[in-house]
C-alpha cells in the first residue's frame, strides 16, 4: 500500500502511514517556484505507484483543494494503480446534502460523482449527513472523528458535554461514553449565514465546566451563541470542541467567548489539538 497526501492534508497523510508502516509518496505542487500565477492547481508524484494499492488522502476544502484532489487522483491512475482508496478527512460540499430549494445542487453528491471518476471506494470523516454516502456512486463509509476528541476531553477536567443543536446529539453522546461524562443539548434556529437563535433553557452549569461538542466550527457563530448562554448560567469554564475547525471570516473574535477550542486535523490550524490518523488507519485496515 503507498499513501498520498493532497497539500491540505500532508500532516495527517504521514501521520496514517506512519500509523500502517505504508510508504508515502512524495508530491510535487508546483512546477515553478511559487506556482502558477492564476492560481490554477499542480501535482506530479515523485515515485511509481503502478501497481499498488494507493490512499489518497485530501480534504476537499477550501474550493482550490479539490481541484488538486482531482488532479491527484487521475495522476495516480494515469501511473498504474491498481486499486485507488479516497480518504477525504474534512468532506466540503458536505452539508449541502439535499435540495433544499427548486434547482439546487445537491453539492455533496455533485464532489462524489466527480471523485467516483478514478476513485474505488471512499473514507470521510463525521459528515453532517452519513446517509448521502449512500446515494455516491462508489463504496462510501462515515468514519467517526469523536473519539479523538474524547481522548483530548478525557483529561481535561470536564463536567457536562453540550449539544448546541439536535444533529450533535450524536456527537456529545460518544463523546461522553468515552469521557463518562453526562451530556445535554440546545435547540438551534439559523437565522442567516453568520447569526443562530438558541431556545433558552436551564442546563444547571453554574460554577461547571462544560466542552461544546459539534462536527463543524465554520464562522464560530453557533459556538459563541451556545457560550454565551452558558456564561449567562454561570459557568465556570467553556471548551469548543469540533471535529472539523474551519475558523472563517469572524471565528477567532467569536471564539473568545471559549477558555479552549479544540479540533482535530481533519482540517490543519491552530487549533488542531488532537490526530485522526488512528480512527483512518483502523478504517483503512478494516476495508481489506
Ligand atoms: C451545522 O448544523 C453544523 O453542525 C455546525 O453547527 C455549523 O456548521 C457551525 O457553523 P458556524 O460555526 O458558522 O456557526
Amino acid at each position: 500500500m503507498k499513501i498520498v497526501g493532497g497539500s491540505t492534508s500532508s500532516h495527517l497523510a504521514k501521520a496514517i502511514a506512519r500509523e500502517l508502516t505504508a510508504t508515502l509518496v512524495e508530491v510535487s505542487f508546483e512546477k515553478h517556484q511559487g506556482g502558477f500565477p492564476d492560481q490554477e492547481q499542480y501535482v506530479r508524484l515523485l515515485a511509481s505507484v503502478t501497481g499498488d494499492h494507493v490512499v489518497l488522502i485530501q480534504s476537499t476544502h477550501p474550493d482550490a483543494r479539490v481541484v488538486e484532489f482531482l488532479l491527484l487522483a487521475d495522476a495516480i491512475r494515469d501511473a498504474g494503480a491498481r486499486r485507488l482508496t479516497a480518504v477525504i478527512p474534512y468532506y466540503g460540499y458536505g452539508r449541502q446534502d439535499k435540495r433544499f430549494l427548486d434547482g439546487e445542487a445537491v453539492s455533496a453528491k455533485t464532489i462524489a460523482k466527480h471523485i467516483a471518476v478514478d476513485c474505488d471506494e471512499l473514507l470521510t470523516m463525521t459528515m453532517h449527513n452519513p446517509e448521502i454516502l449512500k446515494t455516491f456512486p462508489i463504496r462510501a463509509h462515515d468514519v467517526s472523528g469523536v473519539p479523538a476528541l474524547g481522548r483530548y476531553l478525557k483529561s481535561a477536567d470536564v463536567d457536562l458535554l453540550l449539544a448546541p443543536d439536535e444533529n450533535a446529539i450524536r456527537f456529545a453522546e460518544e463523546a461522553g461514553a468515552i469521557t463518562g461524562t453526562p451530556s445535554d443539548h440546545l435547540e438551534k434556529e439559523r437565522i442567516d449565514s453568520y447569526t443562530v437563535r438558541i431556545t433558552p433553557k436551564k442546563l444547571g452549569v453554574k460554577g461547571k465546566s462544560v466542552a461544546i461538542v459539534d462536527d463543524v466550527i465554520s464562522t464560530g457563530g453557533t459556538i459563541a451563541t451556545a457560550a454565551k448562554e452558558l456564561r449567562s448560567q454561570g459557568a465556570r469554564r467553556v471548551i469548543a470542541a469540533c471535529v472539523h475547525g474551519l475558523f472563517v471570516d469572524n471565528a477567532e473574535a467569536n471564539l473568545e467567548a471559549c477558555d479552549d477550542v479544540i479540533a482535530t486535523d481533519t482540517v490543519q490550524s491552530p487549533h488542531t489539538k488532537v490526530s485522526v490518523a488512528p480512527e483512518f488507519a483502523a478504517a483503512i485496515r478494516a476495508l481489506g
